[in-house]
């Protein structure tokens, strides 16, 4: 379905897609007075507490979880993509365990795990970072079980140095940490500030920048080209959207995956669009596609690519995904907006599951100045313009803890 045309009748009640048509295009669309609808919907939907509830309540309340538990509280609260949360966890004495959750899967848009192992390594630093803040050492031993594939790491906590200021203030990082895909103001992101992010400690990766305006030119246009790929294919596009909750009501229930919340709005056409009617995956699509284009990869002052010696190995993965963690948490110390930008990525892992001809990788490894077989995820970064909110969390009590 393509996105509504001028030449449609006029509704009289707007549509959240003309909303989110008129975040790029402007022109009138947000008709708010006299729907009617709006005291129902935007008492329903969340409008006037953004990040107020127990889905949110994480976020505030880490560090008050009683004893080692806060450490996976810590763990919870760390990236994942599109948010589905896919572990449990198991606490005991002087150890954090990890374990997968194969219920909750996007076979097509990750088919072979990378991005889900990258978010377990998101996960496992958020414990580490947490842990160090609280005077612990963690060790980390992934896949401690070779007969249990689903124990994904184990963390065992030994009395450690008290921490340091830069300790303190990546642990203080986690309970604000968001994705942000908002816009960010035109002003650069100096190289010390960006090797800064990245330094600090080995974790067996490492994050190649790109900031020349030619090369953020032509990767911009690479990752709307793998965006427009991936709404181009329809089973990939239905799986994303299975994950997007689009009311308070299935956030509460559910308590994963993406909401209005997180998609950069400005308050007043984040208001609008939970106030008006949902939108259809087409539109969601069309949105995201725009976006990317005219937000995302316009505003970005640089992006990063996390490299690893071979983005097939899941150990490599693993500590992929706990310098990403790494590296979003100094970037929210600093002040500066992080957002995951993967799409070239799935696009070039859907493709080889479809014994598909690959589109992608020899673009993306000319731009990066890296075999595509070592580019494991990427971000962008900037100085954002407005704050991003929170995800929502599922309770501890239902992932184990
Ligand atoms: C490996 C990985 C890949 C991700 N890819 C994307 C992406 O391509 N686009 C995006 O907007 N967010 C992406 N995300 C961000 C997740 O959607 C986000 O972490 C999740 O929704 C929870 O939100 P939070 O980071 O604000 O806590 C990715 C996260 C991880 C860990």
């Amino acid at each position: 379905m393509n996105e509504q045309q001028e030449t449609e009748p006029a509704d009289p009640r707007p549509t959240r897609r003309t909303v989110l048509k008129a975040i790029g295009i402007g022109g009138g669309a947000v008709l708010l007075a006299g729907t009617g609808v709006v005291g129902v919907r935007s008492v329903r939907n969340g409008v006037w507490d953004v990040g107020e509830g127990d889905p949110w309540a994480l976020w505030r309340g880490w560090q008050d979880v009683p004893g080692t538990a806060a450490l996976a509280a810590a763990g919870v609260l760390a990236a994942n993509p599109h948010n589905p949360q896919p572990w449990s966890w198991a606490v005991g004495d002087g150890v954090v365990d990890l374990h997968d959750d194969p219920t909750r899967a996007m076979p097509l848009g990750d088919p072979d795990g990378r991005e889900r192992v990258v978010g377990y390594g998101c996960a496992v630093q958020n414990v580490v970072q947490a842990a160090r803040a609280r005077g612990l050492d963690a060790q980390v031993q992934a896949w401690p079980d070779p007969a249990d594939p689903t124990h994904v790491a184990r963390i065992a906590l030994t009395p450690g140095p008290a921490p340091d200021e830069d300790a303190q203030r990546l642990a203080d990082a986690i309970a604000t940490r968001h994705s942000n895909r908002g816009p960010y103001r035109a002003d650069p992101v100096d190289a010390a500030t960006l090797a800064a992010l990245a330094g600090g400690e080995d974790l067996g990766a490492s994050v190649v920048w790109v900031t020349d305006p030619a090369a953020r030119a032509t990767l911009g246009a690479l990752y709307v080209e793998a965006t427009e790929a991936i709404v181009a294919d329809e089973p990939m596009s239905v799986e994303a959207f299975s994950w997007f909750r689009d009311d308070r009501a299935q956030v509460e229930r559910y308590r994963d995956g993406l909401t209005l919340d997180c998609q950069g709005l400005s308050p007043f056409m984040l208001a609008a669009a939970k106030i008006l009617p949902a939108q259809s995956r087409a539109a969601g699509d069309a949105f995201w596609v725009k976006s990317t284009r005219e937000v995302h990869t316009a505003t970005a002052a640089a992006y990063g690519v996390v490299a690893v010696p071979d983005v097939r190995a899941a150990r490599d993965r693993l500590a992929g995904g706990r310098l990403l963690q790494r590296v979003h948490l100094a970037a929210e110390a600093a002040g500066l907006g992080l957002q995951h930008m993967n799409q070239i990525g799935e696009r070039i892992d859907r493709d080889r599951a479809l014994g598909a001809s690959d589109r992608f990788a020899d673009r993306w490894s000319q731009v990066l100045g890296l075999p595509a077989g070592q580019a494991l995820v990427s971000f962008r970064v900037g100085h954002p313009v407005r704050a991003a909110n929170p995800s929502p969390r599922r309770a501890l009590e239902a992932v184990g803890v």
